[in-house]
């Protein structure tokens, strides 16, 4: 029989992908979403992907006596932890808001793991944990420092997972460092939506070619970069979501813990990207030089060596595959998911 894994936070942009990854690699994958920042129409469309019904448990990771249920009624082997906040600028905004739902949510569901004797994690970190990189590309025994409450929440709960992991050799962790996951399924069916004005690049992008937006703003043209513009590792949804696949395969079958960065180890600038866009799908993107975005870095991009060796995963899609299928994403879904 196939394993059961709980893609906790599974009905969002990194989560929805890594569920079609899962159920195509031969397990049967189980979401629990609050909807805090996801739409429940991305449920049917993962049901056409797939082929087959979705199972999918409304609530939140913070509720305990949920997820212990959850974790023995469906007899999960495993959890991805996918439900957080992300917005670097909300953080420092409402820092309490995201200790508590990113911190707190995870010790409520770690607790709850424990309870139920399930100890197989996959979490979501992120590049974020490096701060400004002393040197590039960044290799995971890099210094890590924070500059965000937001970069905050996953130091603490990588250490956090570091302590819980050395007091009790049962919890098998992988701890995922994303870089920066753009792009869409081929399908079209599925992708990122931010509900408001976005932070990331690639979504501002696809909004701007659809004429949503006037233009891009561009922060900052006076980086020490080739161009000037910042630099970073953007990669495929579709590669970042096969790493989890691969992670899962590490913890189940050799009860591995590690700590790796998910990226292709190419850095692209902004302006690179935006040419890319406009050369792979044939369509204007007018944009203009702004300042700095407070907090911004010049270049960030892997070292995704470790992956490789530990996992014997890598990222095989290119920049050209992350234009076309943002664009046919967003061209097939102008509203995202609820209004198309
Ligand atoms: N950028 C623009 N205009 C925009 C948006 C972004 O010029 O409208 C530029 C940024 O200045 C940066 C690049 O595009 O040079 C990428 O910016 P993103 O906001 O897409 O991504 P970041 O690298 O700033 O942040 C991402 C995630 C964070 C994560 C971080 C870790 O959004 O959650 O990577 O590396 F913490």
């Amino acid at each position: 029989m196939s394993k059961r894994i709980l893609l906790t936070g599974g009905a969002g942009f990194i989560g929805s992908h890594t569920y079609v990854s899962l159920v195509e690699g031969g397990y049967e994958a189980v979401i629990l979403d609050d909807f805090s920042n996801s739409s429940p129409g991305v449920l049917d469309r993962l049901r056409v992907i797939t082929g087959r019904a979705v199972p999918c448990i409304r609530g939140s990771i913070q509720d305990r006596a949920l997820v212990c249920r959850v974790l023995r009624d469906e007899n999960i082997s495993a959890v991805v932890q996918f439900a957080a906040f992300k917005a670097v600028g909300e953080s420092v905004a409402q820092p309490l808001r995201y200790y508590d739902n990113n911190v707190g949510g995870m010790i409520g569901l770690l607790q709850s793991m424990n309870d139920a004797g399930c100890r197989n994690l996959i979490f979501s970190s992120s590049a974020t944990v490096y701060g400004e990189p002393e040197s590039v590309p960044i290799a995971e025994s890099a210094r890590r420092s924070i500059n965000s409450p937001y970069g905050h929440t996953k130091l603490i709960i990588e250490d956090m997972l570091g302590a819980l992991h050395q007091s009790d050799p049962r919890w098998a962790i992988g701890t995922l460092r994303y870089f920066n996951p753009v792009g869409a399924h081929p399908s079209g069916l599925i992708g990122e939506h931010p509900r408001d004005i976005p932070n990331n690049l690639m979504p501002y992008v696809t909004q701007v070619a659809l004429g949503q937006r006037e233009y891009l703003s561009i922060f900052g043209a006076d980086y020490d970069t080739p161009d000037g513009t910042g630099v970073r590792d953007y990669i495929h949804i579709q590669d970042l979501a096969n790493g989890h696949l691969f992670a899962l395969k590490a913890i189940l079958e050799k009860a591995a813990s590690f700590v790796v960065n998910l990226g292709t180890g190419v850095g692209y600038s902004v302006l690179d990207l935006v040419r890319n866009f406009e050369a792979a799908n044939d369509v204007a993107v007018p944009y203009r030089i702004v300042a700095r975005r407070p907090g911004d870095i010049a270049s960030c991009f892997a070292d995704p060596r470790l992956a490789n060796t530990l996992l014997g995963w890598q990222a095989k899609l290119g920049l050209r595959d992350m234009c076309t299928d943002a664009w046919r994403w967003q061209q097939h879904n102008p509203r995202g998911y609820d209004a198309t």
